[in-house]
């Protein structure tokens, strides 16, 4: 038995967390142990850091907005991930280190070499096992994400245009830079990334999808 780390990355509104919550619910049915995490916010700590992160009445500053989001990932690693991993479980995470490279490198520097750097203390060397990119163009993404808050009735919740955060509220040159960079890092990291288009797939079509890439690695780790 060998402890495996799985990451779900993509846009906005590429249906990560309902995915997410799948993986881990099919995981649990064969038998295996399974943490279900996300980022930002997989630790109380975390929860404080997300509510500043995503309030679209707080102004940060890159570098804040940067740090910020290493700091929730290091508090994450250290109380959450890295144990579970020592025990032997499985980890699915919903965004990680490659949300930041996406949104703060590619998104908003422009480039990932510092996003990097300052990431790579934030994990203390416990990469992804698998990443799966839901893949989503971005205008898609952010009308189902609109679509699927404003049904949750958060439309009004802390500031929130929309029903969108302080990060989703940026144009959407913004969020074609975040796409176009998780492409440049599947061939940057193309031995853990699987991409699933999820443009005109259904919930259960792309779970499968989903299974697949994770039933094949699972088996190698687990047995
Ligand atoms: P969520 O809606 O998937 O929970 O993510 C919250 C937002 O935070 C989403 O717009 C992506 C953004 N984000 C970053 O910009 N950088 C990061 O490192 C992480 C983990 C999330």
């Amino acid at each position: 038995m060998g402890p495996t780390f799985i990451t779900l990355e993509g846009p906005d509104g590429s249906g990560k967390s309902t995915q997410a919550a799948l993986l881990a619910e099919r995981l649990r049915q064969i038998g295996l142990p399974v943490v279900l995490t996300r980022e930002p916010g997989g630790t109380s700590v975390g929860q404080k850091l997300r509510e500043i992160l995503l309030n679209p009445d707080i102004k940060l500053s890159v570098m804040t907005e940067v740090l910020l989001m290493a700091a929730d990932r290091a508090q994450h690693v250290q109380e959450v991930i890295k144990p579970a991993l020592e025990n032997n479980m499985v980890v699915v995470c919903d965004r990680y280190i490659d949300s930041s490279l996406a949104y703060q490198g590619f998104g908003l520097l422009g480039e990932i070499s510092q996003v990097k750097a300052i990431n790579e203390t934030a994990i203390d060397g416990i990469w992804p096992d698998l990443t799966i990119l839901l893949d989503v163009e971005p205008e898609a993404g952010l009308r189902r994400h609109r679509q699927a808050e404003s049904e949750a009735g958060r439309s009004q919740c802390s500031g929130r245009t929309n029903g969108l955060d302080r990060i989703e509220q940026r144009d959407l040159q913004f969020h074609q830079r975040v796409r176009d960079g998780y492409h440049v890092l599947t061939r940057m990291y193309a031995q853990r990334f699987v991409v699933i288009d999820t443009t005109r797939l259904q919930i259960e079509t792309v779970a499968q999808k989903v299974w697949e890439a994770v039933a094949q690695r699972i088996k190698a780790a687990h047995g």
